[in-house]
Parts: structure tokens; sequence; C-alpha cells
């Protein structure tokens, strides 16, 4: 390791890029995206505007979100190949590991996969942003033995995410508590799957390359795939009677309880408490009530207990559910909102440039000689 440098487990605290997309305020537990308070846009902006303020840096214009709306459906359709091979998957496939194939397959399709100027790479990030939510909803018909449903024309980003899943138009309730999770999810500063995508970016490789590198590191337990495991304790917990027992042997056995904690909150998730209310909402419309009631309980129990608070992926668990995601969808859905904040990533990065290569601190053995075979 260099003379004078430290070890710093997991990077924490360390800044590796200038970034003007995502302003993190870990102390008070506040999130802006471009300057514009992540409340304000989850309640009031779509997620196409949102997509468009970290590529472009300004919200849109009336003129300028037709032109793009235009572009996002344009480009919905998948390639036939793509179908075909979904197909070929195995049904029980975990659908991230479908999706990171599938993006890669994409990048094989697209006009611009190895153009990395700044006007190609919006066209792959306006092209990845719509063809993304395609290929997952069309994976999931396939391997239920359904027909995928064509991109509906006249429906927005998100409603129409949720039609090409169900083949039903979903209620104006349900398509805006979907936009605004997926506003909720579309960006967030150097997080592992973003950074993962800066790596990538750094050796002058590829939009496609960086974002299937994303899924893969979006997937895991303590990054995006908390959410589905947020689901799997609520349904082992089954009751709201058994809250408190469950709990209790948690904080006893010192238990990882996904969908707690935080590297950079410590006082709260902002994301964490819009989605604590929008699932309230839609957990009642579902008539699934006691999956929302179990998280507060849970979230009250284990924040006196260990002081954790909840983070972006555990109201969303009970909000996707009443929304009727399923459970092995909620990381890919994570991903159709994060591909707005990893392709801006990407493009900044692009912008100042540096490869990203940190250093080892060697623990191994000492210089030794080498011994052959024979005398081993
Ligand atoms: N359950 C139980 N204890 C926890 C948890 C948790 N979820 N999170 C942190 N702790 C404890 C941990 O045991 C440790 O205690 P001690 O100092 O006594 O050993 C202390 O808090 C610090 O934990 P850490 O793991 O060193 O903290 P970190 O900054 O490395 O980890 C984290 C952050 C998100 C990985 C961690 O909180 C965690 O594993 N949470 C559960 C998984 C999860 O919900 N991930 C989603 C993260 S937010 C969205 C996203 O990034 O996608």
């Amino acid at each position: 390791m260099t003379e004078g440098s430290s070890l710093i487990r997991g990077l924490e605290g360390v800044v590796a890029a200038e970034t003007a997309l995502c302003d993190l305020d870990g102390a008070h537990g506040r999130l802006a995206y471009g300057g514009y308070d992540i409340d304000e846009l989850a309640r009031q902006a779509t997620f196409e505007e949102v997509a468009y303020l970290l590529w472009h840096g300004e919200l849109p214009k009336a003129g300028q979100l037709d032109q793009f709306t235009i572009a996002l459906i344009a480009a919905r359709p998948i390639p036939d190949a793509l179908a075909k091979t979904f197909a070929l998957v195995p049904k029980k496939t975990d659908p991230m590991r479908v999706l990171q194939a599938a993006v890669a397959i994409l990048g094989m399709d697209d006009p611009d996969a190895t153009d990395n100027w700044r006007a190609a790479n919006v066209r792959k990030a306006t092209r990845l942003t719509s063809q993304m939510a395609t290929a997952i909803c069309a994976h999931h018909r396939i391997r239920q033995g359904q027909e995928p449903v064509p991109p509906a024309r006249d429906l927005g980003h998100a409603a129409n995410f949720l039609y090409m899943l169900t083949g039903q138009r979903p209620s104006s309730p349900a398509a805006k508590a979907f936009d605004a999770s997926l506003t909720l999810y579309a960006e967030h500063e150097l997080n592992a799957s973003t950074f993962t995508t800066r790596v990538v970016t750094s050796t002058q490789s590829d939009m496609h390359s960086a974002v299937a590198a994303g899924v893969g590191a979006l997937k895991g337990p303590l990054h995006g795939g908390a959410g589905e495991a947020v689901m799997h304790t609520l349904f082992e917990i089954g009751e709201v009677a058994n809250v408190d027992r469950f709990s209790e042997q948690a904080v006893a056995t010192k238990r990882r309880l996904m969908g707690f904690g935080h590297r950079v909150y410590k006082a709260g998730d902002p994301r964490a408490a819009i989605l604590r209310g929008m699932a309230e909402e839609a957990c009642r419309q579902s008539g699934q009530f006691k999956w929302y009631e179990m998280a507060v309980k849970l979230h009250e129990r284990i924040n006196a207990a260990k002081g954790l608070i909840p983070n972006v992926d555990f109201y969303s668990a009970p909000l996707f559910y009443s929304l009727g995601i399923p459970v092995d969808l909620f990381t890919p859905v994570i991903a159709a909102g994060r591909i707005a904040g990893w392709t801006a990533n990407i493009i900044e990065q692009y912008e100042d440039n540096r490869l990203i290569r940190p250093r080892g601190d060697y623990v191994g053995p000492k210089r030794r000689a080498y011994v052959p075979l024979r005398s081993r």
C-alpha cells in the first residue's frame, strides 16, 4: 500500500467523485436531486421529469418533456431475440440474474453500444430506461407461461410498467404510488451499485457493461436485495401479534434485520418516511393492512431496542406487495428506478474521468522462494 495511507474498510466516508446529481445530507436525513427536495419530487414530479433532471441538470419545460416522453415511448419495445432468450431461461432463475443478462443482450443490439460521447449516452440511457422496464415484465410473463403484454403508447412510464406486468391498466392511485417509488429509488449518490457503474465507466468501457455490473451489485441483500428480504421477514412473523416475540428474539440473537440501518443516514432515511405514508395508503386500498401494521410495529420495536432506523427498502416492501408486485420482482423494480441515476452517474463520470483504481493493503506471507512441485 502507498506510504502513509490507511485502510478504510468498506470505503466508509471516502469521497470518490464530485457530483451535481444528488445532495445527500446523512446527518440531517435530507436528500435532493439537482437541488430539488426528494419529498417535492416524489409528490409532484413524474419519474420521466426526474430522469430528465438527472440527465440534463434541469427540469424539462413542457415541449422538452413532450419530446422526451415520445423518445421513451418509442424505445419501449425490446428486440425479439431478447424475448426468445427469456423463453430459454430456466423458470426458477432469479429475475435479477435474468435482468443482468438482458442488459448485456440489449448492448449487443444497441446502435450506439460503443459510442461513449454524451449525446450517444443520453440516447442509450433513454433506451435502457424504457427497455429494462419492458424486459422485466416480459420475462415475468414468459416464466409464468403467459404472453408478454406489448407496451401501451398512451400510458406514462410507471403506469405502463404495471400494465405490462399484469395486463390490467392500473388505478390512478396505484400508478402514482409506483411512479413516486421509482423517483425515490432513482438516484442515491455513490451507493454500492452506482459506484460499481462508475468503476466500470472509469475504464472507458461502455454504458451497457456498466449497468449490467450495477445490476449485479444491486442484487445483494445488503443493497437492493434487502426489500425482498423485508417481505420474507414479514411473512415469517405472520401476524401483528407475533411482532413483539419476533423482535425480542431478533435482538437477543443479534440477528441482522433487512431494511434497517444505513451507511450514511444515522438519524433517518427521508425516503423511508415518504414510503411509509404510501405503504399505509396502498395496504389499506388493497385490503391487506396487516402488512403495514406489522411493519410499523417492527420499526418501533427495533428502533427502541437498537436505535436502528428503517431504510428505503423497509416500507417499500409492503408498498410493492400491496401493489401486486411479486416479491422476487422487488429488486428488479428498484433497478427500473435506479437506471436513471446509474446512467446519470455514468454520463457524469465520462465528463471528468480518471481510472478508479484504489490500493490493497497486503497482509499475506512475506516474500519466499518458489518450491518446485516435486519438493512440496
Ligand atoms: N440489523 C441488525 N444490526 C444492524 C443492522 C441491521 N440491519 N444494521 C447495522 N447493524 C448493527 C451492526 O451489527 C453493527 O453493530 P456492532 O457495531 O455492534 O457490530 C452496527 O449496527 C454497524 O453496522 P455495520 O454493518 O458496520 O454498518 P454498515 O454501515 O457497514 O452497514 C448496512 C450498513 C446497510 C449494510 C447495514 O445496516 C445492514 O446490513 N442493513 C441490512 C441490509 C439492508 O437493509 N440494506 C439496505 C441498505 S439501504 C438501501 C440500499 O443501499 O440499497
